[in-house]
């Protein structure tokens, strides 16, 4: 008896938790722990999809460690009981200055796919984006959700489709469109190209095998309606996913390599709400667009998924908000996997960061669960970084907290 109350006051029992994600979900501590469990969750193609870039993927990695560039000249003895990471965006306030970028085919993590990611951001109070290349439609999504909503699009042949796509993302009560501009043709991602990565994905001998290996994942899928397509479902003359197809034979098919400055002049016409460019890799570009009267910029390389040795989006941002900023809007899309990340690219003149493989792989690791995870542990992070820092609010970042280190 006296052993048993001796050894409980000198080990103290961890409450148990029930619920087996949120067990799993304790031992993680970073984006990467997230990575390694979506790895192990997901059959390699589907993870591969995700995870691989462009040709070499040096872009890809350079996303991640560019942020390394940047020190902090942090500043000590601030009172910073309080810290604020309240920001406003496009007219409204954010609790934290991020918005969740647009991914393709969320279902290949999980089957609720797009429907989790909007809902955790409604959650989390930041902006959602769809992608066209979505597995949950511009409806669907808007009726799990009543938080703020962009929609992606990109510059289809089919001109008579993409505007009534634009209709439906008005009636659905998006704010904000955001045209992809740096996928003129697909960016070569060779682990795709190694594994015949068709989507949806296919069922083969080698995926099949893949499946036994991966039996949560598997079962999920099995159980979901098939996936497609789901904003162009039903179209005849554009493949809605029915029959699996290689994305560079779907997109080299249905997108327009001729889009222009005049395309955007096209979506005007088309479109009256908020309207930002996403594939911005030049100052040139970024005047361009601010010259036209564009709401925002999104300096992006498509997470490397296009170009390889396009220039990391950090390093972008304070020449581009040198050249524009205050008069157009400056999204850092690219390799944000902590919450200083954001703090460095607010500091250099950005007005947001926007995450996708982030939270794609907390989907994968641990579904709807695991996208509120990391949209927390985000904002914690941005909280944490300003409070060691010596800030007290987000108009206080500036480049006096930053030291470039080559
Ligand atoms: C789609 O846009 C992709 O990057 O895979």
């Amino acid at each position: 008896m006296g052993m048993i109350s001796t050894l409980r006051s000198v080990v103290r029992l961890r409450r148990y938790e029930r619920d087996r994600t949120l067990r799993r979900l304790s031992k993680v501590a970073d984006v990467g722990d997230l990575r390694a469990m979506a790895k192990k969750r997901m059959p390699a193609g589907c993870f591969d999809y995700i995870d691989g870039a462009a040709q070499d993927e040096v872009t890809a990695a350079a996303n991640v460690s560019g942020y390394g560039d940047y020190y902090f000249r942090p500043r000590v003895l601030r009172d910073v009981t309080s810290v604020d990471t309240t920001t406003t965006l496009f007219g409204s306030d954010v609790p934290v200055p991020l918005m969740i970028a647009p991914t393709g085919f969320d279902r290949i993590a999980h089957s609720q796919g797009e429907l989790a990611v909007a809902r955790a951001a409604e959650r989390a109070g930041i902006p959602y984006s769809l992608s066209t290349m979505g597995t949950r439609s511009i409806e669907e999504i808007a009726a799990v959700s009543d938080g703020r909503k962009w929609f992606q699009v990109y510059v289809w042949r089919d001109k008579p489709l993409l505007k009534e796509m634009l209709e439906r993302a008005a009636v659905s009560g998006f704010e904000g469109i955001m045209i992809t501009v740096d996928t003129a043709v697909l960016g070569r991602r060779e682990r795709d190209v190694r594994r015949g990565f068709s989507l949806p994905p296919k069922v083969g001998l080698d995926t099949l095998v893949d499946g036994v290996l991966h039996p949560r994942w598997t079962l999920d899928f099995l159980r979901a309606e098939p996936i497609q397509f789901a904003n162009v479902k039903g179209s005849a003359d554009v493949g809605d996913g029915s029959t699996p197809v290689t994305l560079a034979e779907y997109i080299n098919s249905q997108f327009d390599p001729a889009l222009s400055w005049n395309d955007i002049e096209w979506f005007r016409e088309n479109w009256s709400g908020l309207m930002m460019i996403k594939g911005v890799q030049t100052v040139e570009d970024a005047e361009i667009a601010a010259d036209m009267g564009l709401d925002g910029v999104i300096l992006s390389n498509h997470g490397g998924r296009q170009l390889d040795f396009a220039p990391p989006p950090i390093h972008l941002v304070s020449p581009v908000a040198d050249a524009v900023g205050g008069r157009t809007s400056i999204i850092c899309d690219g390799g944000v996997r902590r919450g200083s990340d954001i703090v460095k690219a607010l500091a250099m003149g950005a007005d947001a960061c926007m995450i996708g493989r982030a939270y794609f792989y907390a989907l994968g690791a641990a579904g709807e669960k695991g996208v509120d995870w990391v949209l927390d542990f985000l904002k914690a992070g941005v909280e944490h970084t300003m409070a060691l820092s010596g800030i007290g609010s987000i108009k206080e970042l500036n480049r006096d907290l930053i030291e470039v280190r080559d």
